[in-house]
Order: C-alpha cells, then sequence, then structure tokens
C-alpha cells in the first residue's frame, strides 16, 4: 500500500499573483470546480483581507465546491484571521493558513524584531485561528533561508499549540535540492511532536529547481505539496501539479500516491492559460505543446517501432487526445465543440455559434487551426460586453512612408472617427486613439508574441498601461499584430473608463 500525499493547490492565491493574470470570481469558481475534478485535496482561494474580491471568491467557492478543503490565506494578524475566518463561513471543511517569515532577512528586516517575539506571535497566530478552525496550517515564511535550528522551534511550538499542518516554504526558490531534503529530514529528527501534524513542502522556481526540491521533501517526509497548474505563479512560479503527481506516478518505487486524476490534468492546464492569457511554455514538461512530439527522424523511427524507446509517459494518461481532429475551413460545429470540450471549455449554443463564425474567419486565413487558437477565440467574446469597441482600423504603413491610421470607435452604442500619423502602424494608431479618449494614460510595457509558428500565426499582446498612478492590463489576440495591439490598448482603458 502506497502512502499517501495531500495536493494543496494554490494557482487562486500563489499562481494568481503573476501581473496581468487576475481572474475575477466566476473564473476562479470554474477553476475550483476543475481542481475539485482533478482531485485536489485542498484548494488555497485566496486572500481575504487583501481585498473584497479576494474575499468575494473564497465565499462564492466555498459555496461552490464540495470535497477539497478550502483554505484561505492570513498573515499572523488577529484581523487578517477574523477576516479569513468569514470567508470560509459556507466551506464544507475549511482551514486558516496563516505564518510569519522565520528567516533573519524577515524578522530583521521585515519586523525590526527578534527570534523570541517571532515565537510568540506565531504561536498567538496558531492559537487564534483554532478559535475559528480546528485545521490550522502554519507558515514559516523563507524557510529555506532559516536556520534549522531555530525553525524547528518554531516547528515544535505551533505543532503544540495546535497547528495541524506545517509549511516550510523556499519562498525565494534559493535551496538546492539535497539542502530542502535536509531540512525537512532535520525536522523530522529534532521536532517532538512533529508526528501530530503534517509537514508541507512549498517550492518557487527561481532558480528552476522548485519540482527537485518539493521531490526531495517528499523524501525525507512531507506528505502535503503546495503547487499551481502549470507552475504558475509569482516571478518564476511555484512548483507545477502536473509535474509532481506525474513523477509519483511514474516512479512507483517511491511508494507515494496521489488523488489526482491524471487524465484530467492537460484540459486543466489549458483552461488556466486560457483564463489567465497566460501562454504554457511549448516545451514545458507534462503539459507543454511539445512535451510529446517527437520531431527529429531517429526518435519518430524509435517511437514507431516502440513508443517506449522515447516516451516515458502515455499523453493518454494525461489527458491528450491523440486523436485529434484537425481543425480546418471544413470543419463542422460538432468538431469545434468536441475540441472546445477536450481543452475544458463548455459554451452555451449561443456562444458555441459566436465562436464558430470566428473560427470560420480565422481558419479562411491560416491553414492549421491549434489549440491555442481555439481558446483565444472561446475567450474573445469577454470583449462583446466593453464599454468602449473597436469598429474598424485602418493603417498604411511600408518603407519611405510615414505611417497613417484612421480608427472607428464605438463608446457606449455612439460612433467616433479619427486619424493620426505616428512614427510607426502602432503608434499613428494610438495616437489616432488618443484623439478620441482624451486620457493621460502611458504605455509601461508593450508584449507581442507569436501563438503558434508561421506568418499566418495570430498575435498575442500584453500591455500595461498606467493611468493616474495606477497600472492596468490589457489583452488581446489577432492574426493583425496592429490590430491586437490596438485591441490590447482598448482593453486595459475599459478596466478604468466606466
Ligand atoms: O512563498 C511563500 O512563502 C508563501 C507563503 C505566504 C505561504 O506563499
Ligand atoms: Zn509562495
Amino acid at each position: 500500500m502506497s502512502e499517501k500525499l495531500f495536493i494543496f493547490d494554490t494557482t487562486l492565491r500563489d499562481g494568481e499573483q503573476v501581473p496581468g493574470c487576475q481572474l475575477n470570481t466566476i473564473e476562479k469558481i470554474e477553476i475550483a470546480k476543475s481542481l475539485e475534478t482533478l482531485g485536489v485535496d485542498i484548494i488555497e482561494a485566496g486572500f481575504p483581507i487583501s481585498s473584497p474580491g479576494d474575499f468575494n471568491s473564497v465565499v462564492e467557492i466555498s459555496k461552490a465546491v464540495t470535497w477539497p478543503t478550502i483554505c484561505a490565506l492570513t498573515r499572523a494578524v488577529e484581523k487578517d484571521i477574523d477576516v479569513a475566518a468569514e470567508a470560509l463561513k459556507y466551506a464544507k471543511r475549511k482551514r486558516i493558513h496563516t505564518g510569519i517569515g522565520t528567516s533573519t532577512y524577515h524578522i530583521q528586516y521585515k519586523f525590526n524584531s527578534t527570534q523570541a517575539e517571532i515565537l510568540e506571535r506565531a504561536i498567538a497566530c496558531t492559537k487564534y485561528a483554532k478559535r475559528y478552525v480546528d485545521d490550522v496550517e502554519f507558515y514559516c515564511e523563507d524557510a529555506g533561508r532559516t536556520d534549522n535550528e531555530y525553525l524547528a522551534r518554531v516547528v515544535e511550538a505551533v505543532i503544540q499549540a495546535g497547528a495541524t499542518v506545517v509549511n516550510i516554504p523556499d519562498t525565494t526558490g534559493y535551496c538546492l535540492p539535497s539542502e530542502y531534503g535536509e531540512k525537512i529530514r532535520y525536522l523530522f529528527e529534532h521536532v517532538k511532536g512533529i508526528e501530530k501534524a503534517v509537514i508541507s513542502t512549498h517550492c518557487h522556481n527561481d532558480l528552476g529547481m522548485a519540482t527537485a526540491n518539493t521531490i526531495n521533501g517528499i523524501l525525507n517526509g512531507a506528505r502535503q505539496a503546495e503547487v499551481t497548474i502549470n507552475g504558475i505563479g509569482e516571478r518564476a512560479g511555484n512548483t507545477s501539479l502536473e509535474e509532481v503527481a506525474m513523477i509519483l506516478k511514474s516512479h512507483k518505487e517511491i511508494g507515494i500516491s496521489t488523488n489526482i486524476n491524471t487524465q484530467k490534468i492537460f484540459p486543466l492546464s489549458r483552461q488556466v492559460s486560457s483564463l489567465m492569457n497566460m501562454p504554457v511554455q511549448p516545451n514545458k514538461a507534462i503539459v507543454g505543446r511539445n512535451a510529446f512530439a517527437h520531431s527529429s527522424g531517429i526518435h519518430q523511427d524509435g517511437v514507431l517501432k516502440n513508443v517506449q524507446t522515447y516516451e516515458i509517459i502515455n499523453p493518454q494518461d494525461v489527458g491528450i487526445d491523440e486523436n485529434n481532429i484537425a481543425l480546418t475551413a471544413r470543419s463542422g460545429h460538432a468538431a469545434l465543440k468536441h475540441r472546445l470540450q477536450v481543452l475544458g471549455v463548455e459554451l452555451s449554443p449561443e456562444k458555441l455559434d459566436m465562436v464558430y463564425e470566428e473560427f470560420l474567419k480565422l481558419a479562411d486565413k491560416k491553414k492549421d487551426i491549434h489549440d491555442d487558437d481555439i481558446l483565444m477565440l472561446a475567450g474573445k467574446d469577454r470583449s462583446e460586453m466593453q464599454r468602449i469597441r473597436l469598429e474598424y482600423l485602418q493603417v498604411t504603413s511600408g518603407v519611405g512612408v510615414r505611417p497613417v491610421a484612421s480608427i472607428g470607435l464605438n463608446i457606449a452604442g455612439e460612433k467616433f472617427e479619427a486619424a493620426a500619423s505616428g512614427n510607426g502602424p502602432v503608434d499613428a494608431a494610438i495616437k489616432a486613439l488618443k484623439q478620441i479618449i482624451r486620457r493621460t494614460m502611458t504605455i509601461q510595457e508593450f508584449l507581442i508574441q507569436a501563438i503558434n509558428k508561421g506568418s499566418d500565426d495570430m498575435g498575442k499582446v500584453h500591455m500595461q498601461v498606467e493611468h493616474e498612478g495606477v497600472n492596468y492590463y490589457g489583452f488581446s489576440a489577432n492574426t493583425d499584430i496592429i490590430a491586437a495591439s490596438v485591441e490590447a490598448y482598448i482593453d486595459a482603458i475599459n478596466k478604468f473608463v466606466k
């Protein structure tokens, strides 16, 4: 019998901190339900004190989800804990995740405090959270750089105070795998009463070692792993759920298993990528577009003779449907619907009609329609409800001519037109747009990326626009990158023009 590893998913809390990738409550509920179907044990649904939106998401996810424990994050502050407890009111199983920084960096520079005082606060916040819930998880922030002897004292004290789970985050992603594994082992060897709690890993990927560190933590006794779908998260991200689940499934000799229904991994990966407008790196382990693509002749030959020559995972085990129906301009509604379902997207019949029309237009311009293209189209109809919409855009540019753009906007039903020249086609179009929308706004970041390959590909544009000291994010995708840029700009403006 293998031992069980609890999967604690923090896509909706740590993962959602990626700039420009924030989700609304409805999108978070969709993901939470998919996480439930995937089989995660705990869903960290948010940090309720941080914003009314986060509070509301924790409330709504608690109502929508049945089996997984719903967890809410707090600092070691009573008010945070009060608000988290209130947000968790409807959860069938609930957990408060509280904690404080334990490394010298945090104690001295962040808190201007001492080890003794931090220890007191750790005990106090654990006891305070216990007034509300039985299941309290304590995190020792920056445990990766915390001296092991002090860390052991904190872990022992919070377990005595009632913590049921103790999280050992490598917050900065600094530890080497051997060092992180030894840290977990040290705790098992030095903390009295450690068997009363579950020890959890929480590794960041700043040096590309998050998964290796997590696995080493597990090999040394941790029985909960904190992970995100596609490894998303601030900076270089968190440990990927799919990597941990598939490592444990592939290496049976480790003797540890999870509840994850691995066939749901790929659709959920694409659902998260699409809702967060965050492409999955093509060579990403398990879920990248190329993860199972054998392009070299030698590999293809080997795979055709026996798939095990170069493939250690059956793509179907992670939900990749190899019998993909190739979508072309001749594909019908049913084929598109099937593909969207495989990708985890359910649309109403009306929405499907709209997406199908867009699909046909794209299929006229582009030979191969990839999953990412389809997901873009499925996400696009969100813009239909925007206050400012692009009616038309005409741009003249080339070598030896000054680019000129004319633009038509529909603002809350009223039509406006303007024209301008600029030092490039995007500059001309944006100058024309600014003649209509006379606000002070500056583009802080402007990123154009191809989705697949080929000159007929769609370009994705992420834009960060500053208005009155606040940054707003805009996104669009289009085969015309000038149009995508203007649409992304409008998407950002729609977030502050009410
Ligand atoms: O990385 C970290 O230390 C965290 C804690 C707040 C759990 O995300
Ligand atoms: Zn973290």
